[in-house]
């Protein structure tokens, strides 16, 4: 059975989990996956989530099964941060949302939801994009096509030719968009460029499936969902793919939500079951920690205004990372204009240099991206800054 079966490369992001921990150089830098790191470098657990922790201890009475939608109030609360309180669509109650496995297992219930709806639909995602997008929504049987997003060379959105493509499609598309801290390039669309895609998906009929994965780490909570609400109140259906592990720090508990916005509650009621429907064949139900935490947290005013602070602190200090590394490399003597990485925004960047240099860092310098040159701003701190900025001149 297994005689036939060829190795396969690992993961181009994950990979570098292990090749960063296995180098011995005292100087490594990494950028590659996506966490949140402190000016030490490390990845620490956040102060509110301690505490809900301790409290989850002295409360939970059992382990029994939680059930395929996973807790309803994380579901409702997550729905609140996503929409904020007032939204129509909760109003009218045409949201349904079950907790995930992470983000990843948010994605994964979307896709064979989407399957489900249509099994000839054409899920199409940015160029570039988070690449294990590709993966889930291909291995889920449905095809997937790109629109243009990103400009390589001059390192700006494509927004026209993005418009342009968008305007082509119908009924059977699925647009993937990111909603904020766009992955992989940090490029986010503007308020009016959101206004005219929400006003192209109502006029072609497509439906969004909105990926929310740093709420929070852009221009904070409520500007990061600009894009989510004003999608939600125009069309008659919608998919959101929310993630608590960059936000709440919670990676390793996998803990998200998938929310289905349908025209009426009667048809959200009909999504859901579908939905729950495909979680029970693929993981039967989601696991409870993590939403338990967040909704401790979420519903203590107190812990709140902590994870607000926590929060605060997390996205001041990688959008301050971006402003530090195009001085750094500006002070290394380069003449090329970095200065879109300041400009951008979240987790990532490209540093739109090649795969060679790319190599190169890594090779002599000890210095961990994706090979698309993709860099976590989050892995740069006081202390590696000058030395990343003279390796990255020395490739250049
Ligand atoms: C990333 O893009 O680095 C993160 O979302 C982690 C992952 O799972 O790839």
């Amino acid at each position: 059975m297994f005689n036939q079966l060829k190795p396969m490369p690992a993961d181009p992001i994950l990979g570098l989990l292990s090749q960063f921990r296995e180098d011995p150089r005292p100087l490594k830098v990494d950028l590659g996956v996506g966490v949140y790191k402190d000016p030490q470098g490390n990845t620490p657990i956040l102060a509110c989530v301690k505490t809900a922790e301790r409290l989850r201890t002295e409360t939970e009475t059992t382990k029994v099964y939680i059930g395929p939608s996973g807790s309803a109030k994380f579901n409702q609360l997550i729905c609140r941060l996503a929409f904020g309180a007032e939204h129509p669509v909760m109003a009218q109650d045409r949201v349904r949302a079950v907790s995930t496995p992470g983000g990843t297992g948010s994605l994964k219930v979307a896709a064979d939801f989407i399957k489900r709806c249509n099994p000839n639909a054409t899920v199409w995602v940015s160029n570039p994009t988070w690449a294990n997008h590709i993966s889930l929504f291909q291995g889920a049987g449905l095809q997937v096509k790109n629109y243009p997003y990103y400009d390589n060379v001059n390192n700006q959105l494509k927004f026209d030719d993005m418009l342009a493509a968008l305007q082509q499609l119908g009924a059977d598309d699925v647009v993937l968009l990111h909603a904020c801290c766009h992955n992989p390039t940090g490029q986010d669309l503007t308020e009016a460029q959101w206004d005219q895609v929400v006003a192209v998906a109502t006029e072609r009929g497509f439906t969004p499936l909105i990926d929310m994965a740093y709420q929070g780490f852009g221009d904070g909570l409520e500007r990061d969902a600009y894009g989510v609400r004003k999608m939600a109140q125009a069309v008659d259906a919608m998919l959101l793919c929310a993630s608590c592990s960059k936000n709440f720090g919670l990676y390793r508990e996998r803990i998200g939500a998938c929310g289905v916005i349908a025209k009426n509650s009667q048809k959200a009621e009909i999504a859901l079951s579908v939905m729950l429907h495909v979680i029970r064949a693929n993981y039967s139900m989601p696991p409870a920690h993590g939403a338990a935490l967040v909704e401790t947290i979420l519903d203590s005013a107190e812990l709140t205004a902590q994870w607000l602070e926590e929060l605060a602190v997390m996205r001041n200090r990688i959008n301050g990372n971006r402003a530090l590394l195009v001085d750094k490399i500006k002070a290394a003597g380069v003449t090329r204009d970095f200065g879109f990485i300041a400009r951008q925004k979240g987790m990532f960047s490209f540093l739109g240099i090649t795969p060679e240099q790319v190599a190169r860092l890594q090779q002599e310098y000890g210095v961990y991206m994706v090979s698309s040159s993709r860099i976590s701003v989050a892995g740069i701190t006081e202390e590696n800054v000058d030395y990343l900025a003279k390796a990255i001149a020395a490739v250049l």
